[in-house]
């Protein structure tokens, strides 16, 4: 059966002492919504990646070239620039090698993420728009919600300007991945970072299918009872701090973790390392969904290869099952929204 490759950490990716290695290449990465939540701390850390010679802040928030102006005295190689406004976003995406989008509204305690769509769908449709126009070559790795939905919305919209390349756009599922791994570390009373563990399907509720069979190390947990909560526990994890942060947003910080780590992998990936592997939401044909997240190949193209999901028990099956509709209208009320 299929091995997860190793995954360098956020910390290893940020080592800005390696800029002068030869293979080095230069990137710039777009963060749209880079005022927000999720914005700052992510521009926080991709300000510190030796990849990204070049990062532009873009946001309709009045803060936006105050963020640019405080991320540019930090003294790392990436040139900062600031965009605010849609008047200034082609100019932001112009040549961009990777846009990450956490722009959007988050969810509050008692809303599902499809409850998002109606105020992101046009706000992630606006953004390919431009992108299309812009920089029709670059990856986009959407964090926005419902993501298992954005992602079609950015496919359709690329496809109907001709410059669509289904390697070349992800769903953000990292968190998944991350909080699966925290978990189990906790568990397990191992390092987080040495736990490897696929998570598949989607981003909401029943479609994030945390392969907890595949771990490595295997999960210690005695019985079925106890894995089936793990699994909610995983499933659940953003409502988990919605309700936390009771009415002040949903996970940020951790995202910003997690989409750094995404967008390093990528950036990796571009400049032609080998072995590069994330779990991301892409269009596949494995299933009958036609997004689907499971660990992926990255390299110069952006999605090389899709490494598919290995073996399911039978827990796991049932779980793949459940997700399937739950999918497959979630991609339709996207593609809808875009061809309306
Ligand atoms: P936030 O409200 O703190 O920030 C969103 C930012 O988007 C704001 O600065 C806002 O001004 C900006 N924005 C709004 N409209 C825009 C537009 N048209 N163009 C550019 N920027 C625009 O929210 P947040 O906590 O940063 O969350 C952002 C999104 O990420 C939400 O939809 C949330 O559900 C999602 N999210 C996804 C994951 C994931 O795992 N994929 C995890 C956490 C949050
Ligand atoms: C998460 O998983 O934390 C995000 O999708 C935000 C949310 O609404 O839960």
């Amino acid at each position: 059966s299929r091995t997860l490759k190793p995954i360098a950490s956020v910390a290893a990716q940020n080592g800005v002492k390696n800029f002068s290695t030869s293979s080095q290449k230069n990137f710039k990465v777009v963060v749209a919504g880079a005022a927000g939540g999720i914005g700052q701390p992510l521009g926080l850390l991709l300000k510190q990646n030796a990849l990204v010679t070049r990062l532009a802040l873009y946001d309709i928030a009045p803060v936006t070239p105050g963020v640019a102006a405080d991320l540019s005295h930090m003294d790392t190689p990436a040139k900062v620039s600031g965009h605010k406004g849609p008047e200034q976003l082609d100019d932001a995406i112009k040549g961009a090698d990777l846009v990450v989008i956490p722009a959007g509204v988050p969810r509050k305690p008692g809303m599902t993420r499809d409850d998002l769509f109606n105020v992101n769908a046009s706000i992630v449709r606006d953004l390919a728009v431009s992108i299309a126009k812009n920089a029709p070559k670059a990856v986009v790795a959407i964090i926005t919600n419902p993501v298992n939905s954005m992602v079609p919305i950015a496919s359709e919209v690329l496809k109907s300007a001709g410059v669509y390349d289904p390697k070349r756009v992800l769903g953000v599922t990292t968190l998944d991945v991350v909080r699966a791994a925290a978990f189990i570390g906790e568990i397990n009373g191992v390092d987080p970072q040495s736990v490897r563990i696929p998570v598949i399907g989607g981003h909401s509720g029943v479609t994030i299918i945390p392969l907890l069979s595949q771990s490595q190390p295997a999960v210690q947990l005695s019985d079925q009872a106890k894995i089936d909560a793990l699994t909610k526990r995983i499933q659940e994890a953003g409502t988990e701090v919605v309700k936390a942060k009771a009415g002040g947003g949903s996970a940020t910080l951790s995202m910003a973790y997690a989409g750094a780590r995404l967008a390093g992998a990528v950036l990796r990936g571009l400049k032609g390392e080998s072995n590069v592997v994330e779990c991301a939401y892409i269009k596949s044909d494995l299933t009958e969904a036609a997004y689907f997240a499971n660990p992926v190949l990255l390299g110069k193209n952006g999605v090389e290869k899709n490494l598919g999901y290995g073996n399911l028990n039978d827990y796991e099956k049932q779980l793949l099952k459940a997700a399937i509709p739950e999918l497959l209208k979630n991609i339709k009320t996207g593609e809808d929204f875009v061809k309306k």
